[in-house]
């Protein structure tokens, strides 16, 4: 595993990787998680944020689809990735390995946790396989369940983005009202590979995952 990450993070530093961090304000959906919490448990399932996470990403990505593609060798082509397999970044009894969710297109926020909690498993067995561990076309890596709001993620060779949540930390914020209230609030700091995505693209795409996870009757609207 560790020649792997190697091989990998080697590879990756020949990517100019493009840096975008914003605020995400997840009070509705901390009160959306907390509904669904119980009903998740009584069908055996464990709900964190993740799920939501990885939905609205692909929600997103429908729109930017540049940032599911990978680039050829020679940087003379774009290959656009119809599946949305997102990984996570995982700390297992192996380290750090990066399993990945097929079709996330396809698939409910429900079914998305059960596939969680199935590589989570799997990780913690250290059983995680190559099935579960290749074919991932983007990325996202929860460093807040460790600690930290901020990272530099770097890009998973042929992928060519990745996204690190920082932990969510109950914060004083304004209202629309202008009174201070107590908000939910995540980092997530983007990176990208700026020989394909400029930076008002990832922008964009931050803008809409964000949108989708502040408002998340939003993302129920857009569920196939
Ligand atoms: N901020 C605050 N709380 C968080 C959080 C965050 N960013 N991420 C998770 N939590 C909470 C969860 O909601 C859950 O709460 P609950 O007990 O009330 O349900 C609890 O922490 C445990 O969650 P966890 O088991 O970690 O599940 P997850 O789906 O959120 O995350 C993994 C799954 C695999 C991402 C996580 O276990 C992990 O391995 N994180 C480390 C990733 C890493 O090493 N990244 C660095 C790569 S370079």
């Amino acid at each position: 595993f560790h020649r792997a990450m190697v091989r990998t993070m080697t590879a990756a530093l020949r990517i100019p990787h493009f840096g975008y961090s914003d605020e995400v304000e997840l009070s509705r959906l901390a009160a959306l998680r907390k509904e669904l919490k119980s009903l998740c448990e009584s069908r055996g399932v464990r709900l964190s944020f993740m799920p939501f996470f990885i939905k609205a990403a692909s929600l997103g990505l429908l729109h930017f689809p540049v940032l599911n593609a990978s680039l050829d060798e020679g940087c003379q082509n774009i290959t656009y990735k119809a599946s949305h397999n997102i990984g996570l970044a995982m700390d297992t009894s192996q380290g750090l390995l990066v399993p990945n969710v097929k079709n996330v297109q396809l698939l409910s926020v429900f079914e998305i946790a059960q596939e969680l909690n199935r590589l989570q498993a799997l990780g913690t067995a250290g059983q995680l396989g190559t099935n579960e561990l290749t074919g991932g076309t983007f990325t996202l890596s929860n460093i807040g369940s460790i600690g930290g709001t901020y990272a530099k993620p770097v890009i998973l060779p042929p992928e060519v983005a990745i996204g690190a949540l920082g932990k969510i930390q109950v914060l004083p914020r304004f209202d629309a009202g202008g009174q201070v209230v107590p908000a939910h609030i995540m980092n997530v700091s983007w990176s990208a590979d700026h020989r394909i995505i400029d930076g008002a693209t990832m922008s964009r795409f931050s803008n809409l995952w964000k949108e989708y996870l502040e408002n998340p009757a939003a993302m129920v609207l857009d569920l196939k």
